[in-house]
């Protein structure tokens, strides 16, 4: 066991890894298409870019099948655009790569390891030192509050307890950029809108870049610096807001003239889409 039982701020020696650059993220013309068994095409994406600077907090919304997935396993490097191109930190992406963390709706965490395995899964196969693995590790299960079950096994948390886990083991790697797809979208609404300050929490210390794919206008307006609207059909961005709302937030901040303003603007972007579709 580790001797860090901190949950003060701490900034790991390896962040230094990262210069600064101005956009953390820049999509570049991305368009994404697929060819049907009949031999159609389907775009998937048509002409995508954005920039999001370095430790911003993205947020995407869009109907169902706009392309948000698609955006975050293209930056992942799990596959690769029709057209375009993916920078992080300055560098194309050309594959999967440690500088990019991935936390999914679904639990993604390895069964057959402890709470603290799966946290320090990325550490031990990237060869760090034994008693730096231990400080990473102690630090992120305190920050996100699984101290007490580190020799737990997955099966034996809750939902919003493995997405605890799936954040610290994003975070534990060090990533330039923290990419979540839905991440909160299979608990129930109080464990979500603790885990929605957690992450906040979590965010503010490590001062990462997030990129967070939602339904929830709810939940993308509490947690977003700035919220990226999607269309379908083909997907593209149809607008981009800066969320103007002080930080920290809390959840009474739905009740705010500026929140209201914001969802009822996105709403009118999501049902002119829809529109648009039927
Ligand atoms: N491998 C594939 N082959 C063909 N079409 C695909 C493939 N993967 C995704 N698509 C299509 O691309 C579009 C975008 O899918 P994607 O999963 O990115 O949407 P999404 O915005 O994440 O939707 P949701 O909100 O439902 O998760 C969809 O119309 C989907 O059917
Ligand atoms: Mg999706």
């Amino acid at each position: 066991m580790g001797t860090v039982a901190s949950t003060k701020p701490y900034i790991m020696p390896a962040l230094s890894e990262y210069a600064a650059v101005e956009s953390r993220l820049k999509v570049e013309g991305v368009s994404l298409r697929y060819q049907s068994p009949s031999g159609e095409t389907f775009t998937a994406l048509d002409n995508v870019s954005f920039e999001v600077p370095d430790q911003q907090f993205a947020v995407i919304v869009g109907p169902s099948g706009c392309g948000k997935s698609s955006l975050l396993y293209l930056t992942a490097g799990l596959s690769e655009p029709s057209d375009g191109a993916i920078y992080v930190g300055g560098k194309k992406v050309d594959g999967p790569g440690a500088d990019r963390g991935m936390v999914f709706q679904s639990y993604t965490l390895f069964p057959w390891l402890t709470v603290r395995q799966n946290i320090e899964f990325g550490l031990k196969r990237r060869g760090l030192p034994g008693d730096e693995i231990n400080t990473i590790v102690e630090f992120y299960l305190n920050e996100v509050g699984l101290a007490k079950f580190a020799q737990h096994y997955p099966k034996q948390l809750s939902g919003g307890m493995m997405q605890r886990v799936a954040i610290a083991r994003a975070l534990a790697n060090d990533p330039q950029i923290l990419l979540m797809d839905e991440p909160f979208g299979a608990l129930d609404s109080q464990t979500r809108l603790q885990m929605q300050q957690l992450l906040l929490q979590v965010w503010g210390n490590a001062k990462k870049t997030v990129v967070f794919v939602t339904h929830d206008i709810d939940e993308a307006i509490l947690l977003a610096d700035r919220i990226y609207v999607m269309g379908a059909r083909p997907g593209r961005i149809k607008e981009v807001l800066d969320v103007p709302i002080d930080r920290p937030r809390s959840m009474d901040v739905v009740m705010e003239p500026e929140f209201i303003r914001m969802k009822r603007r996105i709403l009118e972007l999501l049902h002119d889409d829809l529109a648009e579709v039927h």
